[in-house]
């Protein structure tokens, strides 16, 4: 049987430690299912077209990894997948608690799906969509943690923002 997971996020934008941790699924499943789903707490920068095509170019060479898009529930979404695992990336000990909690809570929505944690490796530990966006808004390089492509969309868009 192939072993499925759901790896969920807001991806506003994909970074490289996101790629780490679908790099790192890629090695316990058969197939990581990396899907866009609605975070209500959140104001995004990229609309979710661009964010899924930003995960489409960065991740077409990670054999099993799939990009994908849905409202609802994340344990819906497992289940209509035929997933098993929600895969979720750990860096520093501020994640855990907000991770715990969510891993708790679809438990108890759910409790056939397993919330599996993966460790970020050292150099990704401080990598965070949010500070990528401060920082490149800035007029910083941020090509130490996104790809190249993420880094011009950026760039773009804060262009765009700026009228320029
Ligand atoms: O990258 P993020 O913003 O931390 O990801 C959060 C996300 C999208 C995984 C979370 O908000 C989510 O699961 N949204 C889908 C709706 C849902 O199932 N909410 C209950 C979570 S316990």
């Amino acid at each position: 049987m192939e072993r499925i997971a759901v790896y969920p996020g807001s991806f506003d934008p994909v970074t490289n430690g996101h790629l780490d941790i679908v790099r790192r699924g890629l090695k316990l499943f058969d197939r990581v299912v990396v899907a866009i789903l609605v975070n209500p707490k959140k104001q995004f920068l990229f609309p979710l077209e661009e964010r899924l095509d930003m995960l489409r170019v960065c991740l077409q060479d990670f054999k099993g990894a799939e990009v994908d898009a849905a409202d609802g529930l994340l344990v819906d979404y497992a289940a209509r997948h035929g997933a098993t695992a929600i895969l979720r990336g750990l860096r520093t000990l501020s994640d855990y608690d907000y991770e715990v909690q969510m891993a708790l809570f679809n438990r108890r929505l759910d409790p056939r799906v397993e919330t599996v944690f993966v460790v970020a490796s050292p150099e990704h530990a401080a990598t965070n969509s949010g500070l990528v966006k401060e920082v490149s808004a800035l007029g910083r390089d941020v090509s130490a943690f996104v790809t190249e492509p993420v880094r011009v969309a950026l760039e773009r868009a804060f262009r765009r923002r700026a009228g320029k």
